[in-house]
């Protein structure tokens, strides 16, 4: 049985205190000894997985919400972990940002150092977080989050519905971060005056998100495949995330995401960094270690979404697209990818932004 908690939009982070109510395993409803957490409900894999996830077409997905469109399952686990890697390697580490997260992150006598991730997904950000600030506690919350993850004492993972609204988080965090989870916001500049509600006064927001059009090597937009395809032409760049943007996510705020937080009237010193990852190892570095990184990164970059397009097969059949039309596609990315017949780009833009003093 995995000891993972649900949150409690009822209660405010840090009120529940003595005789902590247990679930009918007998374990304490509270998923950290370390924090007093809001949960009221701990997981049990047996019991509640099948209320948690569906399965569609031979796939698990979460069962609570319909915007969010992808697997919650190993192979999406594993792709994700991939995407880890590019994030790990191209900033070199788990943000952007480095002094001030530090600053922010450092110990404080009297005061309890908070990380929140939304949108987890495999757990590996909280787990890298969690080792390097050992004194701060760190929670990944996900509506189906990778519950087999090993996690240290200090992080813990909590099932919920971001969209749902953060209440009982506010002012409660240092760093309140967010990687890729565009598809499954509803509203995005509601999800940003949320997740700054989070942090506490001076606090540091990370949001980052990859464009969902495609650039060529030129850096312009890529052009993408129809019909049988044609040279230059891309089938991964043909659908991308617009699927999941048909199916009403914010997916073209991700965009903008640098005006959001901007206009967010609860942040400050906004920033924006932005990195160009090759999708295959095409790209030549101006250095051998250069070079050898974007190796790396193409590789890495090309077996994610290689995966991403897998993914998202269901979703394609789910709007109507013929399975002939949905192996074109899954297919024609293998095969452009692999014979690196096109040269593309995915850029990735990481935001941040302070939190200020206003309510
Ligand atoms: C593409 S994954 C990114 C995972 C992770 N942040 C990372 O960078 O590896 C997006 C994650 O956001 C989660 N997610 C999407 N919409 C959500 C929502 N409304 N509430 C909570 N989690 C959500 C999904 O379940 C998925 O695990």
């Amino acid at each position: 049985m995995s000891d993972y908690s649900f949150s409690d939009r009822s209660s405010s982070f840090g009120s529940n205190e003595q005789g902590s109510p247990m679930d009918e395993d007998g374990r304490s409803t509270t998923a950290s000894s370390l924090s007093a957490a809001p949960s009221i409900y701990s997981f049990n894999s047996e019991r509640d997985g099948m209320a948690l996830i569906r399965y569609i077409q031979g796939r698990a997905f979460n069962a609570q919400n319909d915007l969010y469109f992808l697997p919650a399952d190993d192979v999406e686990f594993e792709r994700l972990e991939k995407y880890h890697l590019v994030h790990l390697v191209s900033l070199g580490q788990l943000y952007i940002e480095p002094e001030r997260v530090r600053r922010i992150m450092a110990p404080s006598e009297g005061e309890e150092k908070r990380v929140l991730d939304l949108g987890t997904g495999c757990g590996n950000w909280v787990a890298g977080m969690a080792q390097e600030f050992p004194h701060a506690e760190v929670v990944g919350v996900d509506l189906a989050p990778n519950t087999a993850v090993p996690l240290p004492p200090n992080a813990r993972l909590e099932f919920d519905d971001f969209n749902l609204g953060l209440s009982h988080y506010y002012d409660s965090f240092d760093v309140v971060h967010a990687r890729g989870v565009s598809n499954g916001v509803a509203d995005f500049r509601q999800f940003i005056h949320e997740a700054a509600k989070c942090l506490k006064p001076g606090g540091i927001i990370l949001i980052a998100d990859g464009d969902h059009n495609l650039l060529n090597e030129r850096k312009e937009l890529q052009e993408i495949a129809f019909g049988d395809g044609g040279p230059g032409q891309s089938w991964l760049a043909r659908e991308g995330t617009n699927a999941l943007k048909r199916r009403g996510s914010s997916a073209d705020e991700r965009l903008i995401l640098y005006e959001i937080l901007s206009d967010c009237p609860l942040l400050e010193d906004v920033g924006e960094h932005s990195e160009f990852i090759p999708i295959g190892p095409w790209e030549r570095g101006a250095t051998p270690a250069e070079d050898q990184k974007r190796h790396i990164l193409g590789i890495l970059e090309r077996q994610a979404l290689i995966g991403l397009i897998k993914s998202m097969g269901p979703l394609f059949i789910s709007e109507g697209f013929p399975s002939t039309l949905v192996n074109q596609m899954i297919d024609g990315t293998e095969k452009e990818l692999n014979e690196l017949t096109v040269h593309m780009y995915i850029r990735w833009r990481y935001t941040f932004g302070i939190r200020n003093g206003v309510q």
